[in-house]
């Protein structure tokens, strides 16, 4: 079975690598915060084109942490797509300020800029923009502060300037994978960066043990930092493979209903959608093709988020019900792309016949 991704072929590419990076790390003494977190900070900073860039524990935290240096806070509202991973969500909750969940676009995914204005209301503080399975989606005009969520999409952005914030996540499924959890907020902000890197701290100011601000602990590991810093290394090839294997993978059925497509798609996920997803699951799995579901509910559909919705979220709930995630990983082999182009291509006849 072709698999929808296999970490331990990522595993493998850096292994050798790791293991003397983590014997230098054990007997170094310095485990948080030392010359690895630095030197990744740097090396992103310089991959991203950004002027700052600070390493935390998660994706979630770096929503939470960017959110905060803005200054959303209990009470205040974000407005946010309701088609996500659930994180984008918990991180506003988590602040003690409301998520305002909007609908999607039907082809991308994403938020659609022009409806921002028709959930304003005077306690909106933000909007997060989630560039959904990598695809780039457009910035809304608008005056409000613009949280970036890149969790999937390294690489699909061009100009780090443009939003408030940036994040990323480095879950280890994520283009730029880690060895356990880790996050970034990315800014050209210099006093944004200031205060999430003291918020990452605990509120610590430079001063060692003075607290001005109440926090907790957001740091990453200098193990996770330096298994970054090898992905990091290998990461414009990782993202090439991907595009080359979206492409083809649509290329052969191009039939299908897929998310739309844009040249600076990362490709972290490569989506279509089926009324049937069932039998369209069944069928690629019977041809020896993995697939996975992304998500099977848009947030307002979860119990704990339901009540954070003001108005119908068709698209989102359509997206959820009808998309499926197929193979696609830079490790992946020419025979199982081979295998799965041939199993979509049945699947894409199949329901052109019926
Ligand atoms: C779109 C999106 N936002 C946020 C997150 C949260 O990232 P993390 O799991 O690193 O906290 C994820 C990952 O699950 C994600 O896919």
């Amino acid at each position: 079975m072709v698999p929808v991704v296999d970490l331990s072929r990522r595993g493998q590419r850096f292994a050798t690598r790791f293991s003397e990076i983590t014997r230098d790390i054990a007997t170094s003494g310095k485990i948080l915060l030392g010359e690895h977190t630095e030197a990744f900070e740097a090396e992103l900073g310089a991959w991203t084109g950004a002027r700052h860039v600070c390493a935390v524990s998660s994706g979630a935290s770096a929503i939470q942490l960017a959110l905060a240096a803005i200054g959303v806070g209990p009470g205040d509202e974000v407005i946010l797509p309701s088609f996500t991973a659930v994180p984008t969500a918990a991180a506003v909750c988590a602040l003690g300020a409301v998520p305002v969940l909007i609908d999607v676009d039907p082809a991308t995914a994403c938020l659609r800029g022009d409806d921002i204005a028709d959930h304003r209301t005077p306690r909106t503080r933000a909007v997060i923009v989630v560039h959904l399975y990598g695809y780039p989606a457009p910035l809304p005009i608008t005056d409000l502060p613009v949280v970036e969520d890149a969790a999937q999409a390294h690489g699909a952005l061009d100009d780090p300037g443009r939003s408030a914030a940036t994040i990323y996540s480095f879950y280890p499924t994520k283009i730029l994978g880690g060895i356990g959890d880790g996050g970034a907020v990315v800014t050209n902000d210099p006093a944004l960066d200031a205060l999430v890197r003291r918020l990452r701290v605990h509120g610590m100011t430079d001063q060692q043990y003075r607290h001005d601000l109440i926090s907790q602990n957001f740091r990453m590991s200098e193990i996770e930092a330096a298994w970054l810093r090898l992905g990091l290394v290998e990461l414009d090839a990782d993202i090439a493979a991907r595009r080359g294997i979206a492409t083809a993978l649509r290329a052969a059925a191009p039939q299908l209903t897929w998310q739309a497509d844009d040249p600076r798609h990362a490709h972290h996920l490569c989506v279509m959608r089926t009324a049937d997803r069932d039998a369209a699951r069944r069928s690629l799995a019977d041809h020896g093709v993995a697939t996975s579901v992304h998500y099977p509910f848009a947030v307002h559909q979860q119990v704990a988020y339901a009540h954070f919705v003001r108005s119908p979220c068709p698209e989102s709930e359509r997206w959820a019900a009808q998309c499926v995630s197929v193979p696609c990983f830079p490790e992946m082999t020419a025979a199982e792309l081979d295998t799965v182009c041939g199993a979509l291509a049945g699947l894409a006849e199949a329901v052109a016949s019926r």
